[in-house]
């Protein structure tokens, strides 16, 4: 899919004021500086897009992109930002939960890891949700430029390995990417386009 025209549309804290359109719609979560708005800018073509920061907790709405005119793209806050308070970091699972079991024209949530760490329970546990939830997911690893292909290839394995070894029988669909040299970009909007087609 070539990307013509992305606009920014709204943010918000509330699911139900996202927009009231019938577009398919697909989520990036995860964890707080995981590279969720880098990789939409990078998907996007677009440097500034999606806000990013060194520090964590920089996208705190849901924020819609109206991509081709044709669906909306989904940046979400991160979880697990630690220097949150506890009130508002309750807000945020609250209205987070709120979106992934109510927004009816979500198609898929794609849930970032940083390819790096070990599988993390904040993540697993909420891959765990999702499914239990019966929300369609898929799996982005992140900041690949940051390792060796051996040590990425082994951290992949291992993150199979986990996963396999836990509640899942198969391995949801995953993509290896980096924001910084573009890599998975046409795996992951091939994939959106697929799924796009069958709707
Ligand atoms: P929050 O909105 O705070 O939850 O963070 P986020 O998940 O949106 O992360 P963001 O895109 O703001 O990126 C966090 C930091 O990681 C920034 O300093 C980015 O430059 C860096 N980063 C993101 N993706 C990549 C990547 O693929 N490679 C490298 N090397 N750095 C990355
Ligand atoms: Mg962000």
């Amino acid at each position: 899919m070539k990307i013509t025209s992305a606009d920014f549309i709204m943010s918000n804290q509330d699911v139900k004021k996202c927009p009231a359109s019938q577009l398919p719609e697909y989520a990036f979560i995860g964890r707080s500086n995981v590279g969720k708005s880098s990789l939409i800018n990078m998907l996007t073509n677009r440097k500034n897009l999606a806000k990013t920061s060194g520090r964590p907790g920089k996208t705190q709405l849901i924020n819609h992109f109206l991509i081709n005119k044709s669906w909306h793209l989904v940046d979400l806050p991160g979880y697990g930002y630690a220097r949150v308070s506890k009130t508002s970091k309750a807000k945020f699972q609250k209205f987070i939960t709120d979106y992934f079991h109510q927004r009816r024209q979500l198609v898929c949530g794609f849930v970032l890891v940083d390819v790096r760490h070990e599988p993390q329970p904040i993540d697993t546990e909420f891959m765990e949700w999702l499914g239990e939830n019966g929300i369609p997911f898929s799996i982005i690893f992140t900041k690949a430029d940051k390792l060796k292909p051996k040590a990425l290839e082994r951290n992949v394995e291992a993150y199979k390995t986990a996963l396999l070894d836990g509640i899942w029988e198969e391995m949801p669909p995953y993509f290896i990417t980096s924001a910084t040299d573009a890599t998975g970009k046409d795996d992951v909007l091939n994939y959106i386009t697929v799924i796009n087609e069958t709707l």
